[in-house]
């Protein structure tokens, strides 16, 4: 597969997206999007992929979000046509059957980190630094923002952050739920290998479900949701993997799963 704007390598279980571009702190065109999808669309037909991980080249940003310089003289066609194409990758992101953690190492702002909040998981350099910053231009988020923001802080903190575009460090972010891990700069890229790693050797059923029923449930009520979570166990119940765990724990040994 061919990429301009991202670096896109599989080893070990793990399929990594680099967004490069860092002299322009990785914003996100539509080029670069598009880019993504392809490679989001191979990480989710290749069986040995059981963990994706997006992060950004260069030690200053993730992404700075979505391209600026291209919103000169943007028609409301357009803009509605960016948040389209913004929401079509962070939807692709929050429904891929597997595990995606996002690896922040340095700036995630505006659609970078509307990007960041539909991966799974988002572990940081201490020296990241995450925002709503829209506002400070005039302009509001456009990839999700104003709603997973809220539902990762509550409503008191996301007005905050959204109304005032400031940008908090990567430890403010931990305590406030932004953020699950954060780490030194140097240890970025180890810590989320061995997490990937760890994740890598779950049973994939088991992953693929929970979190399909952890996203759908957030945005439905609980009886709708525990009913979802009832199918959800039975199809679960029925896979190899629940056979192979439940061998390995009587035969004391570790499991080995296979994802069917
Ligand atoms: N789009 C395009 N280019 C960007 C960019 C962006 N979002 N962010 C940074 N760049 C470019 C800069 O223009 C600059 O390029 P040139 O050298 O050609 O001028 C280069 O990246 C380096 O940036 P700075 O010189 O500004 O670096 P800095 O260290 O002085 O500042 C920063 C870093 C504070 C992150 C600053 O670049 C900044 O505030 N960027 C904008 C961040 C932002 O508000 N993003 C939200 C975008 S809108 C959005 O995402 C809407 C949505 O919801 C989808």
């Amino acid at each position: 597969m061919e990429f301009k704007l991202i670096i896109y390598e599989k080893s070990d279980g793990v399929a990594t997206i680099t967004l490069n571009r860092p002299e322009a702190l990785n914003a996100f065109s539509k080029d670069v999007i598009e880019e993504i999808l392809r490679a989001l669309e191979d990480a989710k037909s290749d069986e040995n992929v059981r963990v994706v991980v997006l992060t950004g080249a260069g030690e200053k940003a993730f992404s700075a979000g979505a391209d600026i310089k291209g919103m000169v003289g943007m028609t409301a066609l357009k803009a509605r046509e960016l948040s389209l194409m913004g929401e079509s990758l962070c939807l692709a992101l929050e429904n891929l059957e597997k595990p995606v953690i996002a690896a922040i190492n340095g700036y995630a702002l505006g659609g970078g980190l509307e990007v960041a909040m539909s991966c799974d998981f988002r572990i940081a350099s201490e020296t990241a630094r995450v925002g709503q910053t829209e506002v400070n231009f005039g302009l509001i988020p456009g990839w999700g923002g104003t709603q997973r923001l809220t539902r990762l802080v509550g409503m008191t903190k996301s007005k905050e952050l959204i109304f005032t575009g400031k940008m908090v460090d990567a430890r403010t972010a931990e305590q406030l739920g932004i953020l699950n891990m954060v780490t030194s700069a140097d240890k970025l890229k180890e810590t989320v290998r061995q997490f990937a790693q760890e994740l890598a050797l779950k049973p994939p059923v088991a992953l693929k479900v929970a979190k399909a029923l952890v996203n759908k449930g957030a945005n439905i009520g609980l009886d709708s949701a525990l009913a979802l979570e009832r199918e959800g166990f039975g199809v679960v119940a029925s896979s190899e993997d629940l056979k192979e765990g439940v061998s390995a724990f009587i035969e004391k040994r570790k499991p080995v799963f296979k994802g069917k």
